[in-house]
């Protein structure tokens, strides 16, 4: 499974880069929001240091004006992947970008119908998002595995991004389900790699080394 980090600071984002697990980035206006540079010149900085695709969403909410902020977008650097909200409107830019040959990442998915249209517009990846259904009491791995399961069974080549993820058991049971990416917020990633039983065993091998390294 690849790892995407999902953040817009540069400096989560290099030190995700330096660990050697990282596969790509999302952003969102949200997250861009919460850094210091303007939007471009952000994405520019992260593109130099991910060769993954790195998601940038669209604000239009009108399938013209999607498609034109998408191109811009685009234009940025040669791994920009395209968030386009799952809407009506979002599929037919899903539609013309795919033709276009500019990656796409069908964001917002909160079901198994939505998740069929897109991968039929021919989104790139589907971002479900399985925190944001948790917060309101639907499971949200229980999307992941239909989506997993429809695209399974029609063969379709959209990538499941499996996102808003809160915590590391989100990341453990996309990877048991087969998704195809799952992008993480930079805590989260630390979470991965942390057991109690790690770090009482470390601080016992160096008490013990002490002992004896004269
Ligand atoms: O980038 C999209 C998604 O991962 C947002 O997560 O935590 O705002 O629901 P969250």
């Amino acid at each position: 499974m690849e790892i995407f980090i999902d953040t817009a600071k540069l400096d989560e984002i290099k030190q995700a880069a330096a660990m050697g697990v990282l596969d790509g980035v999302t952003t969102n206006p949200t997250l861009l929001s919460r850094q210091e540079l303007p939007f471009r010149e952000a994405l520019t900085e992260i593109c130099k240091v991910v060769d993954g695709p790195v998601s940038a969403e669209v604000v239009a909410t009108d399938a013209e004006g999607m498609i034109k902020e998408a191109q811009d977008l685009a234009s940025i650097a040669s791994n920009i992947t395209v968030k386009i909200p799952s809407t009506k409107a979002g599929l037919v830019a899903l539609k013309t970008l795919s033709e276009k040959g500019i990656m796409t990442n069908a964001t917002l998915c909160f079901s198994p119908s939505q998740a069929l249209l897109v991968a039929k517009a021919g989104a790139s990846f589907v971002s479900p998002f399985v925190g944001r259904l948790d917060d309101i009491s639907q499971a949200g791995m229980d999307l992941v595995g239909q989506i997993i399961t429809i695209y399974v069974n029609y063969g379709f080549d959209t990538k499941v991004l499996v996102a808003s993820i809160r915590n590391p058991m989100h990341v453990v049971d996309a990877a048991l389900m087969g998704a195809d990416v799952a992008t993480v917020p930079f805590k989260v990633i630390g979470q991965l790699m942390k057991h109690p039983l790690t770090d009482v065993g470390l601080k016992k091998f160096l008490e013990d080394w002490e002992k004896v390294k004269k």
